[in-house]
């Protein structure tokens, strides 16, 4: 679904994305217990301070009898305590209690929030509580006097600074981490694009190379990496894949080469049998059997043709000639099969058309074109020929038909080798190596093959040749 590219950059994200997240959950958490920790500290150093101030206190007020004192609460109150420092702390608030938990100095937000009862003052507790919509940190302490423990402490302290710290870092992680997976997503980008360059060098390099161009490499790229391993893999596949092509090729050209002979034989044979024998059956079967031969014989010239154009010895032996007289030639080794269908041949040729070509694989080229015309007509039909020079530096030869057609999802086939719409497998002979053959030699003089058609109605070949 996905490319690797984009994989890649997603999960390089994703998990970037996930280890910023788990940094900062954890950074936050160490800085909010670092930041309580502190407040908590500080709270304490403020309780102690108090704690000393109500022992002093009572040693001011009872001398050494500290238990007059206890009894008597009512002569503490919130100006003793006013000079002692806040310690940091922000908006600090203060109650005393007796360990019963009757308060001695009381303070308006606290008491809000509700008065301990006697078993939480017996023990030292840190509490955070929110009061009236803000955070307090509170710390409960009893107070020792002498041996006794009549008073508790309870200190408390806004705990607004901290969140207004935790806050603008949040703001800074909620700034930082997605500018942060921008950039991991462009860094990902342009990696990933430049270590793949290569590689969609090495793929557009391979769609070119064919059963055709197999001598072609893939061009390596200089790091020394995976890419140009697997570059060299695939330059040592294609190297096989050429030796195999190479021996399969020589076989097809050792094969037909070795067949025709026998096949002329055996068609010289035949001939003669047909001249002699008198018995009407046994004739029909040797003219059937002389027919099979000679497309026989025809498909092996076709091969041994193919595997000639295949080599890379190949040259094209090009000579001046009359390309008008070529196709009357053409069309005249045509009549016989032209005459028993019958479809009768229309030239159209201008002048004399002088031409520098490869003669011979023209003709093969022509003779398949009207064997094509002929052979997919039917009968009483006309095929018609045009030769015709053009003003400009090109010359046409349309050979036209009104036979079977192609269906326009062929028409792009039927050059491959061996390819035959499905209305003539069946019905017609032929082996489907024509065109591919016609279209090879054709490409060799610059020229080009057009094909127009409709299925039912009838085709037009035009071979464009430079002049
Ligand atoms: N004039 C035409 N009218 C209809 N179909 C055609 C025509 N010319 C070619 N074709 C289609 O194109 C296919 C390929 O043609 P090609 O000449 O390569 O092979 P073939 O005629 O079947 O065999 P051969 O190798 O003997 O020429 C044919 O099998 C046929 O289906
Ligand atoms: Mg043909």
């Amino acid at each position: 679904m996905f490319s690797i590219k984009t994989k890649i950059i997603i999960s390089y994200t994703v998990l970037f994305g996930i280890i910023l997240f788990g940094f900062s959950f954890i950074v936050y958490q160490d800085i909010e217990q670092t930041l309580l920790e502190r407040l908590d500290a500080n709270l304490d150093k403020y309780c102690a301070a108090i704690k000393e101030r109500i022992n002093a206190v009572a040693g001011e007020q009872n001398g050494e009898n500290a238990g007059d004192f206890n009894n008597d609460p009512g002569n503490i109150s919130h100006s003793d305590f006013r000079n002692i420092p806040w310690m940091d702390l922000h908006d600090v608030r203060l109650a005393v209690y007796t360990i019963e938990g009757k308060p001695v100095v009381e303070d308006s937000l606290l008491s809000s929030y509700g008065k301990p009862n006697g078993n939480n003052l017996k023990k030292s507790e840190f509490l955070t509580r929110k009061i009236h919509g803000k955070n307090y940190r509170l710390f409960r302490s009893p107070v020792q006097i002498e041996e006794d423990t009549l008073y508790a402490v309870e200190v408390a302290a806004s705990m607004e600074p901290i969140n207004a710290n935790l806050r603008s870092m949040t703001m800074l992680f909620l700034m930082i981490i997605p500018f942060a997976l921008i950039i991991t997503g462009v860094m990902a980008y342009v990696i990933s694009v430049a270590a793949f360059k290569p590689m969609a060098r090495m793929a557009k390099e391979a769609s070119l190379i064919s059963g055709n161009n197999l001598d072609r490499k893939l061009e390596l790229p200089r790091s020394h990496d995976e890419i140009r391993k697997l570059g060299e893999t695939l330059n040592e596949m294609i190297k096989r894949i050429e030796a195999a092509f190479k021996s399969q090729k020589q076989f097809i050209a050792n094969a037909s080469h070795e067949i025709k002979t026998p096949l002329t034989i055996i068609r010289a044979e035949l001939e003669f049998a047909l001249r002699n024998l008198q018995n009407k059956e046994v004739k029909e079967s040797v003219r059937i059997a002389l027919e099979e031969t000679s497309s026989l014989a025809t498909l092996t010239n076709s091969l041994l043709l193919m595997s000639s154009l295949d080599s890379l010895q190949f040259t094209l032996h090009l000579e001046k000639f009359r390309l008008d007289e070529l196709l009357i030639d053409c069309v005249y080794a045509m009549k016989q099969s032209a005459a028993q269908k019958p479809v009768s041949i229309n030239f159209n040729i201008d002048d004399a058309v002088e031409f520098l070509g490869d003669k011979e694989k023209l003709k093969r080229v022509f003779e398949n074109l009207i064997d094509n015309a002929v052979k997919y007509s039917g009968t009483n039909s006309t095929v018609t020929i045009e030769l015709i020079s053009l003003a400009g530096n090109t010359i046409e030869i349309i050979i036209q038909d009104n036979g079977i057609g192609i269906d326009a999802t062929e028409i792009d086939k039927i050059f491959e080798r061996f390819y035959r719409t499905p209305e003539v497998r069946s019905t017609y002979s032929g082996s489907g190596l024509g065109l591919a053959i016609a279209k090879e030699i054709v490409d060799l003089h610059n020229g080009e093959i057009k094909v127009q058609s409709e299925l039912g109605k009838g085709t037009k070949v035009t071979v464009i040749l430079p002049a």
